[in-house]
């Protein structure tokens, strides 16, 4: 089985491909990465002398590479995307040709190529803020941010490519992942590598803002159960069960790091800024069997000390995002 992954030069994709490819299972599929390698991939998060792996940079906009991959594909994970909020605040035009323009042609490419089963990679960002409760998976999209705005597109339009061509597609809306080779723009690797090199932490606003946080191999757990076990055209939460305002995380993570409170600016809020999120993912529990099995703080630790032994990684994207901004 040939399986195509978009994306799996990023944090999550990535996750994925090292999981599938550490299985020795008879059927374990042969993959095929396609990822442009934008400033948030790297190769260096894949183990490209993996036999049963083939890399190809490219853009999921190139109609051509797409037809010729999705022709020899049996399957699409399709985790690619632009993915910060806070860069789709400052400029939203790569998040739509990416992440609706460039879905769009994945799907198209799927349809041709006689592709089984198509998995979209989405968010809880789509169900846009809520006070309370958990949204299900038949709320109703209200993305705030033109990142979220663009996911609820992708989504929508995965899933007419169902209700008009027949195509298996089933979408994953998941929380805010966490663990290691997490770009260090997002707030738990930014926070811990500003603390390991001695720099202040900006918060945003009062940070009361509250996100629900799910270990990336709880995430890619759901992923394959939605890939092997889903039903077409249905969409499926994934949760991590774990809530915390931003102020709570900050503390988590000072204390991981042996520091104190002064090491917090408050800044400005983001613009926009979704107070909750919480999914319902009982859908997921019942019908797939999935549940998160690890504990945050546990995991939280691990993605500390993983984030303290990993400097190399690290340092060369911390220093190209200081040239960014300077
Ligand atoms: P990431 O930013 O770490 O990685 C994105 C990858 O996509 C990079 O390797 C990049 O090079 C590639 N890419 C971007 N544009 C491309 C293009 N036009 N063609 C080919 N490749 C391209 O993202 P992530 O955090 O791993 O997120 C993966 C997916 O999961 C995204 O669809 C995102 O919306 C979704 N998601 C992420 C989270 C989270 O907490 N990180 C939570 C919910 C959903
Ligand atoms: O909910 C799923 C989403 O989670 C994904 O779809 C996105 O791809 C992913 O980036 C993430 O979005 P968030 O905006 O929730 O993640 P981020 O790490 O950017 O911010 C988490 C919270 O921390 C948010 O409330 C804003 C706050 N924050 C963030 C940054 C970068 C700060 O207070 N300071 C910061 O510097």
């Amino acid at each position: 089985m040939n399986l195509l992954v978009t994306g799996a030069a990023g944090f999550i994709g990535s996750a994925y491909v090292r999981t599938l490819l550490a299985s020795d299972a008879p059927d374990a599929p042969d993959i095929t990465v396609l990822d442009k390698l934008t400033y948030a991939g790297s190769l260096d998060n894949l183990p490209l002398d993996h036999p049963r792996l083939e890399f190809v940079q490219g853009d999921i906009r190139d109609t051509e590479l797409v037809g010729k991959l999705t022709g020899q594909a049996d399957q699409v994970v399709h985790f690619a995307a632009e993915s910060h909020v806070d860069r789709s605040i400052t400029g939203a035009s790569d998040f739509v040709l990416t992440n609706v323009v460039g879905t769009q042609t994945l799907l198209e490419g799927a349809l041709r190529g006689g592709v089984s089963t198509f998995v979209h990679i989405s968010t809880d960002e789509v169900y846009g803020s809520v006070d309370s409760g958990s949204s299900t998976e038949d709320h109703l999209l209200r993305p705030s941010s033109p990142y979220s705005a663009s996911k609820a597109s992708s989504d929508l339009l995965a899933l007419a490519y169902h209700r008009t061509h027949g195509l298996d597609v089933r979408v994953t809306r998941c929380s805010n992942n966490y663990g290691p080779h997490q770009f260090p723009e997002k707030v738990i690797p930014l926070f811990v590598t500003n603390l390991l090199d001695g720099h202040q932490v900006p918060l945003y606003g009062e940070g009361a803002n509250v996100r629900d946080w799910l270990h990336v191999d709880d995430h890619i757990q759901g992923v394959e159960l939605v890939r092997t076990k889903g039903r077409p055209g249905e969409v499926y939460n994934i949760g991590g069960g774990t809530e915390l305002s931003n102020r709570e995380l900050t503390g988590l993570l000072l204390e991981s790091c042996g520091a104190d409170w002064d090491r917090v600016t408050h800044v400005e809020d983001r613009k926009g800024h979704d107070l909750r999120y919480s999914v319902d993912w009982s859908k997921a529990r019942t019908e797939l069997g999935y549940r998160p099995r690890h504990d945050f703080r546990a995991g939280l630790a691990e993605t500390v000390d993983w984030y303290r032994d990993n400097r190399s990684w690290w340092e060369p994207l911390k220093r190209r995002m200081g040239e960014e901004h300077a």
